[in-house]
């Protein structure tokens, strides 16, 4: 076996989250993969780094009243702690905020740019006059074109599900300040994907890419390729384009060649040769691995900007589906969104590694977590067949042989038909077929427990004379746990390193060159693995539930920012008054309303608010409200409201009104 040289990626992750499940499928999967790699023997290196750049991480640390520096800073440290205690090590984990990714950037946009792949002209957008900057579709807010739906960002309709463009929104704001956005023009510079088109048509049919991804890509080809927009305008977080001051890399045009630069930071520390890897001429392998919604910008863009800045090509792009939880989208209200963090406080990193390996494939399917399917596949394999070997072996070697194995191997063939699966295990390995591996490592499992039920060691424990059989069937148990632990190791590196320990031996290398541990003394056997608690699941369910009611204030934060300073003046225009909910109805075909009765003294108004995630209609009954008196009515699309009530906090369940103790009578004005 040749040894190969490999590098290999995950996609970065955006440095303005936390790490979730969702994520983790794939740089569990990378991990394993890579990890696999290694102990084959090859030269493998597993790079990954933060996605720092864009809009969204402007305004985070914006609203955060911090600069984006260290906004990115702190989310490194979340998301390399995160990573590393779900076992996942890189060989290097970067930033795109770095020197060594700002010169990559300009350098492969000269490249692109003297190639003749750039060009520039004006474009009209959306414009925040309050903010001063254009705003990115998802940072406009309106109502639905198509249904009317209050509060729908730019680029579709959460309600309905309609896609529009955000100038069909009715009644625009942009999300950043509430103004209404006007439209301005500004120059843009564009990458030419269309003179790659037959590169990509070649490369995208030549065995780099998944069938079903190839097939995708050809229709997307078939359509003809659009200039790809690759700048923003200031204030943007980037890096600003070499030659036009004011101008920013977009986020993805950078992203994309941070895999290069956290490369390049690598190499400089270890004295690695980076051209090995990236030049055109190199022979190393290059994977990416990344979920089905990027593949745009890693099938099309990235080979197309590698091969105009005359860099290698990657030797494939390695696509998965998305993790749903319990058959469904991960979601909020479910506590099925669940926070690496959130994970890590209450259950053992390698249930769901192993979890996730049995389930893992090569193709695109979604992933689903089934946390009952979860709790009983990590107790019966892992805990019932595989550590439990160990647990009826050791007991007997400890205290009847002082922690020594027998001389000799009581049954050389079984031992060699477990070294003999190392092949077809690898294959699976190598494919991306975990869970065929795991399929045929529980087998060996359910082979060994089948050998010890067998020869009962228990019972030859009870009888005089059986001391030497006793000790060679317990021997035998504990390597064919020994080699099943070799084939895990990917999986389950921290369970394997406490094997490491209990053996008194590494494990090294590649199984098919594994020989029996013979008179080799052991150290005393320390329970491996729990079984799953099902409370901790429930837990982590409540916990992630907590974690939403904790998430609109961040929200609130983040969109709300404090308004624009007002005159005196300004102020005295609102008659605020205190008003008594009399009635308050559900609205037929309204997600977030209801609609209230209100009385302020000498009349009854109808208000049209969006409280119904706080109260229901009967809670609110009786209750009073400060509302906006002299709001011109509006028309809306369940009738007229004649005002705008008040209500404290950050929204979702938590907004108040006032309660009818207070003092306070329906009419008053409030000063
Ligand atoms: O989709 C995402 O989460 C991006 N941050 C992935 C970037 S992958 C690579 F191109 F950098
Ligand atoms: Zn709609």
């Amino acid at each position: 076996m040749s040894k190969r040289k490999i590098l290999a990626t995950s996609a970065l992750p955006y440095a303005n989250g936390p790490i979730h499940l969702g994520h983790l499928v794939e740089y569990i999967q990378t991990d394993i993969w890579t990890r696999f790699q290694k102990q084959r023997g090859h030269e493998c290196y597993y790079i990954c780094a933060d996605d720092t750049h864009g809009t969204p991480i402007m305004l985070k640390a914006d609203s955060l009243g911090i600069k984006p520096e260290e906004l990115i800073a702190n989310t490194y440290q979340q998301h390399f702690a995160d990573f590393s205690e779900f076992g996942i090590v890189f060989d290097n984990y970067h930033s795109t905020h770095s020197e060594e990714n700002r010169e990559f950037s300009s350098l492969i946009y000269k490249r692109l740019r003297d190639g003749g792949h750039i060009s520039s002209r004006s474009i009209t957008q959306a414009y925040d006059p309050v903010k001063e900057m254009f705003l990115p579709d998802r940072f406009i807010k309106g109502e639905c074109p198509k249904c009317g739906a209050a509060d729908q960002y730019g680029d579709g309709c959460e309600v309905c599900g309609a896609t529009y463009s955000p100038t069909d929104l009715k009644n625009a704001v942009s999300a950043v300040s509430g103004e209404k956005p006007i439209e301005k023009d500004s120059v843009h510079y564009f990458f030419n994907l269309a003179n790659f088109t037959q590169m990509l048509q070649n490369w995208t049919t030549a065995g780099h890419l998944q069938a079903e991804v190839s097939n995708k890509l050809a229709e997307w080809l078939g359509g003809g390729l659009q200039q790809w927009d690759i700048s923003r305008d200031a204030p943007y977080f980037g890096f600003e384009i070499p030659d036009a001051p004011g101008k920013y890399f977009y986020v993805w045009l950078d992203a994309p060649i941070g895999y290069m630069a956290s490369f390049k930071n690598f190499c400089d520390k270890t004295g690695l040769n980076f051209d090995e890897f990236w030049a055109k001429d190199s022979t190393a392998e290059l994977y990416h691995f990344i979920g089905k919604d990027i593949t745009y910008f890693h099938a099309l863009f990235w080979p197309a900007m590698l091969s105009g800045a005359n860099f290698r090509t990657p030797s494939a792009i390695f696509v998965h589906g998305f993790l749903t939880v319990n058959g469904e989208k991960m979601s909020k209200s479910r506590g099925t969104f669940i926070q690496a963090r959130t994970y890590l406080n209450h259950l053992n990193p390698e249930y769901l590694r192993y979890y996730f390996a049995a389930k893992l494939s090569a193709g695109l399917d979604d992933l689903d977590l089934n946390f009952d399917d979860f709790s009983q596949r990590v107790n019966s394999d892992l805990v019932g067949k595989v550590v439990n070997i160990a647990s009826r072996c050791s007991g007997f070697i400890a205290k009847r042989f002082e922690n020594k194995l027998s001389d000799n191997c009581a049954e050389p063939e079984l031992f060699q038909s477990f070294i003999d699966a190392n092949e077809e295990i690898a294959k699976f390995y190598e494919n991306r077929e975990f869970g065929k591996a795991m399929r045929e490592i529980m087998a060996l499992a359910d082979k060994a427990n089948q050998y010890i039920d067998e020869k009962k060691p228990w019972l030859m424990a009870k009888e005089e004379g059986k001391e030497a059989e006793l000790q060679q069937v317990c021997s035998m148990g504990i390597n064919l746990f020994r080699v099943l632990i070799a084939y895990l190791k990917p999986v389950l590196p921290l369970m394997a390193a406490n094997v490491e320990e209990f053996l008194n031996t590494p494990l090294q290398g590649w199984i098919n060159e594994m020989q029996p541990l013979l008179a080799h003394t052991i150290n005393e056997f320390k329970p491996l693995m729990t079984r799953v608690d099902a409370e901790k699941i429930a837990a982590i369910v409540a916990d992630s539930q907590e974690n939403l009611e904790k998430t609109p204030a961040v929200k609130a934060k983040q969109f709300d920012p404090i308004a624009p300073e007002i005159e005196y003046d300004d102020f005295s225009k609102i008659d605020l008054r205190i008003a008594k909910i009399v009635k308050a109805e559900h609205v037929e075909g309204a997600e977030k309303l209801l609609k209230l009765t209100l009385d302020i003294g000498d009349e009854t108004r109808q208000v049209f608010a969006g409280i119904k995630s706080a109260y229901a209609p009967e809670d609110l009954q009786g209750k009073l409200t400060v509302m906006v008196a002299n709001l011109k009515p509006r028309k809306m699309k369940f009738g007229m409201s004649e005002g705008m009530v008040l209500a404290a906090g950050p929204g979702g369940k938590d907004l108040w009104v006032l309660h009818p103790d207070d003092g306070a009578v329906a009419g008053m004005r409030v000063k």
